[in-house]
């Protein structure tokens, strides 16, 4: 006999079963119902593009070390998705003659990065992706914010459960000029050495950062810079802010939307100004549950059009760790509502009637897809989680009428064939389900 392949999945993806897929479907449904709510609509695009897109402006992690390429037939460099946001710019800019601006899209999709497995990372995992096109006017900014705490809220998150962390690149740029004194040619060296800060060791940072030229006076200066309360902002020149929404934020003290944290910087290099996370405030998840980012022209890869976004990714994994660590994954049920049981073969047919009439009314209704004993069948319906079986006999059929047995008292009583659906669903009414 030839050796049997292996059932497990490539590492890093995941088979999802009804059971856990129900708690999914109920988690993102009521994401997506939120995020309509703002006025979103929804749009996909293909898992496989040109890998170049991927290469101009998703930053070097991404590129040289996350990508999944191929060749197709024809000798085309492709990869698989790491991310939605240079595809969405490129479906934006083909259409963006036929689009009204502005634009608030979302979608929800499958991505690919060749990642070390581990709590919060996987090679494939699903994101929702929110993005406005078309504005750069800080209104965006307040309505992403908000649609994240309703999104948050949607779950069942209190504030206390997660913070968002908001910088701006502008903001960043400025004060490692003004207030830092890091020379031009460093700051791409001492942005890596902050993007990483939370996950090195202080003498590794000190010396990433002596490295890049900085002495300890800076050091210590970059240092106050990143863990201190952001009042550092006011000292910056006015003009070099002009194009930052999180200073005219800051100003407007809407501190409670958001928690100023010049730490995030994020890898991707699109991003213009504006740069957040949400990350859980339980220590055992260290991962962030959304990342996002204002870009003002990745279109730009694309069309000579300038169409400014602004959105962010939340990640499947890290919502659904967070979920569990607080108690707050949901238990919806996944059975069918009712089964109809004909008591013999020939009875096959009546039970198919009796089910047409049951789903039409929309009501999950099984019959049996293999020959049982009646008393095996009632078991299956009971474990299947049904609330109701019709139990089709032949004398009752002649009169056309059948059994109806509510699954929770055991109570049964004979009811015409045309009453079938108002029985029952008094049954179900009685005991409602959770979904
Ligand atoms: P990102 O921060 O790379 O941003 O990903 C967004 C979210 O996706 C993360 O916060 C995390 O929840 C999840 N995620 C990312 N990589 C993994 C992984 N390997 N395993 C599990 N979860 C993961 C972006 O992708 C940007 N394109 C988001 C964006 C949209 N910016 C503007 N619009």
């Amino acid at each position: 006999m030839a050796d049997l392949l292996p059932v497990n999945p490539y590492r890093g993806t995941r088979d999802f079963l009804p059971e856990e897929m129900a708690v999914r479907q109920a988690v993102f449904s009521k994401f997506y119902k939120v995020i309509e709510t703002y006025g979103f609509q929804r749009y996909d695009g293909p898992l496989l593009e040109p890998a170049e897109i991927y290469e101009a402006k998703s930053g070097r992690e991404i590129a040289d070390q996350q990508l999944y390429t191929l060749t197709d037939r024809s000798g085309r460099r492709l990869a698989l998705r790491p991310e939605m946001t240079p595809s969405v710019a490129r479906i934006v800019a083909r259409f963006a003659g036929q689009l009204d601006f502005p634009l608030r899209w979302y979608s929800h999709v499958n991505c690919f990065r060749y990642e070390r497995p581990q709590r919060g990372r996987v090679r494939e995992h699903w994101q929702i992706n929110c993005d406005i096109f078309g504005s750069e006017s800080e209104v965006c900014e307040i309505e992403i914010f908000d649609l994240v705490h309703d999104l948050m809220a949607a779950v069942g998150a209190t504030r206390e459960q997660y913070v968002l962390r908001v910088n701006c690149r502008v903001i960043a740029e400025s004060a490692m000029r003004h207030i830092v004194g890091v020379p031009e040619e460093s700051l791409p060296q001492v942005f890596q050495v902050v993007d990483r800060w939370e996950k090195v060791t202080e003498e590794e940072r000190v010396a990433d950062l002596a490295e890049a030229g900085l002495d300890d006076k800076r050091i210590e200066r970059l240092n106050e810079v990143l863990t201190g309360d952001g009042g550092f902002v006011d000292e910056l020149p006015a003009d070099e802010l002009a194009d930052s929404n999180i200073a005219k934020l800051l100003k407007r003290d809407e501190r409670n939307l958001f928690k100023f944290d010049p730490l995030i910087i994020r890898a991707f290099e699109y991003y213009t100004s504006t740069v957040f996370e949400v990350f859980d405030t339980d220590p055992v998840n260290r991962r962030s549950l959304f990342g996002g980012g204002r870009y003002r022209d990745l279109a730009g890869l694309f069309t000579t059009q300038k169409i400014p976004g602004i959105g962010f990714g939340m990640g499947d994994v890290t919502v659904l760790d967070f979920l569990e660590t607080h108690g707050l994954l949901p238990t919806p049920r996944i059975g069918s509502d009712v089964a109809v049981i004909p008591v013999k073969a020939q009875l096959n047919e009546a039970a198919r009637t009796v089910t047409r009439s049951l789903r039409a009314a929309g009501i999950k209704t099984i019959l049996p897809l293999v020959e049982r004993s009646l008393s095996a069948e009632m078991k299956r319906a009971g474990r299947n989680g049904c609330r109701a079986a019709v139990i089709i006999g032949e004398n009752e059929w002649h009169r056309r009428a059948v059994t109806v047995r509510d699954m929770r008292t055991g109570e049964q009583s004979e009811v015409p064939s045309d009453q079938v659906v108002d029985r029952v669903t008094q049954i179900l009414q009685a005991e409602p389900g959770t979904d």
